[in-house]
């Protein structure tokens, strides 16, 4: 999977498929490779770009809400997610968390109880080149009994306490879990969860400002503030 660029406009295709914009019709050669230009036939140039992973954040089919770059980027840093780790997920949504924790090479089971939404999940994890590393299943994870010995445990979903109760059992010892959340009384109800069986338990909200920069100076931007959610960490003792 390879992307298009045209000024501000990405295009997600594969290799050998064509093109169809209102710049032109675009034959993509089956050896296209990041850096090559290719030309419409209206004589439009299209950049080729390999496919990263805030692209999967902006390109893979959405349904679940997917967890922003600078939030897993939190998970990952506070986790130490790295190559061949076991991570169990939930619920999988649009997959982009998942994805990325498959990009970095960890192992990762991820459930989603929407059985549509798992099948677009699936597909994500294809256009993400992450099938041997991901592996999606249909079910809701507070029924399943699942094998132990994860390393990392990373839950966005409303019913997370269930599963935050037994994450002693499901993670090796000194493994951590993360959990996602949009309010603030999903996280108390999480933080009082996991200080039964976890320890270093924390709670952080995650806020981002944008800078402006321009002729007159640097400020931050008078946006909207950047909050996006709350995140609990903590560690299997
Ligand atoms: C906010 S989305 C997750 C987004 C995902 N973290 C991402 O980055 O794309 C939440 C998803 O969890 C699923 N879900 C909720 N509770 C679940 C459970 N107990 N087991 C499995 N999936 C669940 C929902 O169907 C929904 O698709």
């Amino acid at each position: 999977m390879i992307l298009l660029t045209h000024g501000d406009r990405e295009y997600l295709r594969e290799p050998g498929e064509e093109l169809q914009t209102d710049l032109g019709v675009v034959e993509i050669p089956d050896d296209a490779r990041p850096g090559d230009v290719l030309e419409s036939h209206l004589g439009e140039e299209f950049r080729v770009r390999r496919l990263r992973g805030p692209d999967l954040f902006n390109h893979l089919q959405r349904t679940g809400a997917p967890m922003l770059p600078r939030d897993i980027g939190l998970v990952l840093g506070e986790t130490g997610i790295a190559a061949g780790d076991r991570v169990l997920d939930a619920g999988t949504g649009t997959g982009v968390l998942a994805t990325y924790m498959g990009r970095v090479g960890a192992e990762v089971i991820t459930y989603e109880r929407n059985p549509e939404f798992a099948e677009v999940a699936r597909e994500n994890v294809r256009l993400a080149g992450v099938t041997d590393r991901v592996e999606v299943r249909t079910g809701d994870l507070t029924n399943e009994a699942d094998p132990s010995g994860f390393d990392v445990l990373t839950l966005d979903t409303e019913d997370a306490p269930d599963v935050v109760a037994r994450a002693g059992e499901l993670l090796v010892p000194g493994g951590f879990l993360a959990v996602y959340s949009p309010f603030i009384e999903a996280t108390r109800e999480v933080v009082e969860t996991a200080r039964g069986t976890l320890s270093d338990v924390r709670a952080v909200e995650t806020i981002q400002r944008e800078l402006d920069v321009d002729e007159r100076g640097t400020r931050p931007s008078t946006g909207p503030v950047g909050h996006s959610g709350y995140l609990v960490f903590a560690r299997n003792v």
